[in-house]
Formats: C-alpha cells, sequence, structure tokens
C-alpha cells in the first residue's frame, strides 16, 4: 500500500449530515510523486458524488505539505485550533480547512443524504 484517503460524517448529528470529514495518508517511501494528489482528487470527486456538500480536514498547523496540497485543491482555511495536539514534548496547533463541493451552500441539499 502506497497510501490511503477517507471520508466519514463531519458530525453524527443529522443536520451535519450533508458534511464530510477526511483524511489522507502516504507512505514515507512513496511522499512527493503525486500519490497524495491522485487520493485527494479522488476522494473529493466521490464525495461530491455520494452527495457531500462540504469537506472538512484538520492539519497539524506545522504540515507544511498537506496544507500545500489542500490548498492546491481549493481548501479554505476556515480556523485554527490552539494547543489541542501533544505530541513529541510539545502542543501544537490544527489548522481547519474547508472546501464547498458541488452547489455548496447555495441551493437545498437533495431529499436523500449521503450514506441512505
Ligand atoms: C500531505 C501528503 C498526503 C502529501 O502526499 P504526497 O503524495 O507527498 O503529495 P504529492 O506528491 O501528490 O504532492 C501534491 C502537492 O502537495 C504539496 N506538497 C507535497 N509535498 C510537499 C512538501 N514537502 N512541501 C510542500 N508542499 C508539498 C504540493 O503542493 C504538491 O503539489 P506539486 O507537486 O504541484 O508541488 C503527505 O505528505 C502525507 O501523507 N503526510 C503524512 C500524513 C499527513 O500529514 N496527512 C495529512 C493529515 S490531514
Amino acid at each position: 500500500m502506497v497510501g490511503y484517503a477517507y471520508a466519514v460524517l463531519f458530525r453524527k448529528r443529522p443536520a451535519y449530515r450533508y458534511t464530510a470529514k477526511h483524511s489522507i495518508y502516504v507512505h514515507h517511501a512513496h511522499l512527493g510523486r503525486g500519490v497524495g494528489r491522485l487520493l485527494l482528487q479522488e476522494l473529493v470527486d466521490v464525495c461530491a458524488a455520494a452527495g457531500f456538500r462540504q469537506m472538512i480536514g484538520y492539519i497539524d498547523a506545522d504540515n507544511a505539505p498537506s496544507l500545500a496540497l489542500h490548498e492546491k485543491f481549493g481548501f479554505a482555511r476556515a480556523g485554527l485550533l490552539c494547543g489541542v495536539a501533544y505530541r513529541h514534548g510539545r502542543w501544537s496547533d490544527t489548522v481547519m480547512v474547508q472546501r464547498s463541493l458541488g452547489a455548496g451552500a447555495t441551493a437545498p441539499p437533495p431529499a436523500t443524504a449521503p450514506g441512505r
């Protein structure tokens, strides 16, 4: 396996059923070869086709590769969560990124929610 990506419901409460939260990981031996770009494009396409209207990602503020990748795919920085992670002996901030899919919030959702 060279990498994987997945999306889950952003929150379990029904009102959030059109918003997905995603993660993407590429094996360290395969970084910088376009795998992340392929995975994220596929994930965006699959989430849009499933009827999701928003995608949310949480990225460590020091993770320049992931921030750059998401920026290329149209994700905007939607918020900064300060000191929410503790690793390698220090606190880290997390950037919340977001992009819309399809009509986003400009039109009502379809009658059937994603995954139903
Ligand atoms: C973020 C990650 C998925 C990128 O995967 P990748 O296969 O190395 O990325 P790609 O080769 O497809 O590069 C796509 C874009 O990402 C950005 N990018 C990738 N590596 C980068 C680096 N070292 N520095 C800056 N930008 C980088 C660039 O914008 C790049 O576009 P370009 O090639 O046109 O310059 C990968 O670094 C990773 O898995 N990191 C560890 C896990 C992680 O942080 N996941 C994200 C949690 S939200």
